[in-house]
């Protein structure tokens, strides 16, 4: 088991990159073996994650080069071979896998996806829409076998009982080789899905909309190579804005698209929060005191839930009370007892997270229970006056790029080591 260590309270300056988005990778990976020709895909994140997926594509025929942020992909050697169990569940996003197979083959058998411990998380809305499309699913044991009458999937006007980012990027991956014209309504309208689809275009597919609630795809016969630049992650991004006003004494956050985080960063200036935002960067000044505020997520362009935790230290330290409601994943609360240890005052009920500030927090013993939960803690131990380890930080690795050497450079004390 991996722990991060931290000796708080120093003071932060400079500069930090940001890298590709996990959101949008994890689904553009699997995305790949829609086609016979080698992909290339640049500003690919250094995280457990890619390297769960890599590995599965390579335990599936496919040959991959990674040189840096660079993945060569030739999937030309994937075959339809049940997905490997043991790996599948490593991550949620290998549930991608099924559009793509699907996609490729007409037919899958795919586990059960993996993935943090948010609360329920289920798939109803990714197999309604393969059902619309002509799929049938049935399970055995831990497998789930997805097949179609004659190996291929046709179009179909799917209504999105729930906003899923999943659901939406799996049912696009799974239509763009169907026959006919596959809409999608009530679409989910994340960056990372515009991300996906540019993707598939430049591979030849014919997608309409993505970014709005309705999304129209008309099959095509084939698929080609191409090369893509994975867009910034907005959630690491919002995470080191949110260290930056917390513990940062001037840092500048680059490689962030403003637009993909409006409503965060308005939020961040009702605190009171002094920042600038650049052309591709953001700058946050040292923090006078802040007025606490509340926080209620929804999907995008909503205040995203990925980053109501990563936020929370900094609401900690804020002037006043406020309350955290999140509408997406209502157990998403992990991190709070957490905060408790470290000083915290903040509590949790039925309606959701309250808290009262100022917080002066103080180092402590702490566990990691899901990526940005992680997150979270990595802030306060930084904002704190002493040491705190935190366990459990493979979920932290999971998604965030060189966590440790970013903040190293910063000017914080902080190690990982191996337990
Ligand atoms: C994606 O998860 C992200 N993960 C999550 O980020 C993010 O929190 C979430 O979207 C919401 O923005 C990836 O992109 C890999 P959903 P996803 O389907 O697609 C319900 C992180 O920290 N739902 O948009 O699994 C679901 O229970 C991770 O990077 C159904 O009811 O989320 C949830 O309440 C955590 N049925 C809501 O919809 C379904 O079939 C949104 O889920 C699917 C989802």
């Amino acid at each position: 088991m991996k722990k991060i260590i931290i000796n708080g309270g120093k003071p932060l300056q400079g500069e930090v990159s940001i890298s590709g988005a996990k959101n949008s990778v994890v689904a553009l990976i699997p995305a790949v073996i829609l086609t016979d020709d080698t992909v290339t895909l640049d500003g690919v994140p250094n995280i457990s994650d890619v390297d769960s997926l890599v590995d599965i594509m390579e335990t599936m025929g496919a040959s991959v080069t990674r040189t840096g942020e660079t993945l060569e992909i030739n999937p030309c050697g994937v075959e339809n071979i049940p997905m490997p169990y043991g790996k599948i569940n490593r991550l949620r996003a290998s549930y991608y896998f099924y559009g793509s197979l699907l996609g490729r083959f007409g037919q899958a058998i795919v586990g059960l996806p993996g993935g943090c411990d948010l609360g329920p998380r289920p798939i109803d809305q990714h197999l309604k829409a393969f059902a619309a499309m002509g799929v049938t699913v049935s399970y055995e044991g831990d497998s789930m076998h997805l097949t179609t009458p004659h190996q291929s999937l046709h179009g179909a006007h799917i209504y999105m009982d729930t906003v899923s980012v999943g659901a939406t990027i799996n049912t696009m991956i799974a239509a763009v080789k169907a026959d006919g014209r596959t809409v999608i309504e009530n679409a989910a309208r994340e960056p990372e899905i515009i991300d996906v689809a540019t993707l598939l275009n430049n591979m030849g597919a014919q997608i309409r909309g993505a970014g709005t609630d309705v999304i129209t795809i008309d099959g095509v016969e084939k698929l080609h190579g191409t090369r893509h630049q994975v867009i910034p992650d907005r959630i690491e991004a919002g995470t080191y804005i949110a260290l930056a006003a917390a513990a940062g004494e001037g840092i500048r956050i680059k490689n962030v698209l403003y637009e993909h985080l409006e409503s965060y960063l308005a939020k961040l200036e009702e605190m009171g929060v002094r920042m600038t935002v650049e052309e591709d960067a953001v700058y946050v000044e040292k923090q006078g005191s802040l007025r606490a505020v509340s926080v209620k997520t929804s999907p995008y362009p909503g205040f995203a839930t990925d980053l109501q935790q990563p936020l929370t230290p900094l609401l900690l330290s804020a002037e006043g009370q406020g309350t955290i409601v999140d509408t997406i994943y209502e157990k998403r609360t992990n991190h709070v007892p957490e905060l408790v240890k470290m000083g915290g005052a903040i509590s949790v009920d039925e309606r959701g997270i309250a808290y009262q500030g100022p917080n002066h927090l103080t180092g402590a013993a702490v566990k990691a229970t899901d990526l940005r939960a992680g997150a979270a803690l990595v802030i306060a131990g930084l904002m704190a006056s002493g040491q705190t380890e935190i366990s459990n930080v493979e979920f932290i690795l999971r998604g965030y790029s060189n966590i440790i050497e970013k903040l190293s450079a910063l000017g914080a004390d902080i190690h990982l080591v191996t337990d």
